[in-house]
């Protein structure tokens, strides 16, 4: 699998459900992503990588399925000491190459982190180009009546 800055990116186990939970609430904290609980990501497992970085899991990532041809890359997170070192764009490619892999051929995120995604070939689109997205998550969000993120999309 990819490596970079000595880490590599690989499908997430059931033992590393703690450590990506871990990433996803610091970041929930600061409210710039949503937690995922260890239950939901081992119940999600198959569709979770890691970067692992000297046996410590230093980021992660997941692919979401909404039709045959149409998924969303959710929940990418590097811990603070390892960010800017090519390990968001690692996980990214990789949740893209099995996305291409299943014949996806557009993938979209709902994020606060343009500049990143954007550097990565993101491109804005309106939130409402994504309607199944809206029925399936945001229902449940606490921000449903004040998104703020930003939708982008890419053709794979
Ligand atoms: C967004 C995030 C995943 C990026 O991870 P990362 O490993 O630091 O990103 P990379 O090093 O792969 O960056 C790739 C490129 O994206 C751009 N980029 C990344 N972070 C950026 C930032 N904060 N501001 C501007 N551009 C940024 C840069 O062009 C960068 O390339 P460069 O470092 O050669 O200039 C990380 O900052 C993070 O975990 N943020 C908090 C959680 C979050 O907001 N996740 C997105 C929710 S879906």
């Amino acid at each position: 699998m990819a490596e970079e800055s000595g880490a590599v990116v690989r499908y997430a186990r059931l033992s590393d459900a703690g450590a990506i939970s871990a990433i996803t609430a610091e970041y929930a904290r600061e409210g710039v992503m949503l937690e995922r609980s260890a239950e939901s990501v081992i119940e999600n497992i198959r569709n979770f990588f890691v970067a692992e970085h000297q046996g410590k899991i230093i980021g992660c990532c997941a692919i979401a399925f909404y039709t045959s041809k149409l998924a969303e890359i959710r929940s990418v997170a590097v811990l603070a000491q390892h960010k800017r070192k090519g390990i968001g764009r690692l996980l990214v490619e990789k949740a893209e190459e099995i996305l291409r892999e299943e014949g996806v051929k557009e993938v979209f995120v709902l994020t606060l982190s343009p500049d990143f995604f954007g550097s990565i070939g993101f491109s804005e689109i309106k939130k409402e180009y994504f309607p199944q997205k809206i029925w399936r998550d945001c229902t449940h969000c606490p921000k449903l009546m004040a998104c703020d993120e930003i939708a982008m999309v890419k053709n794979l």
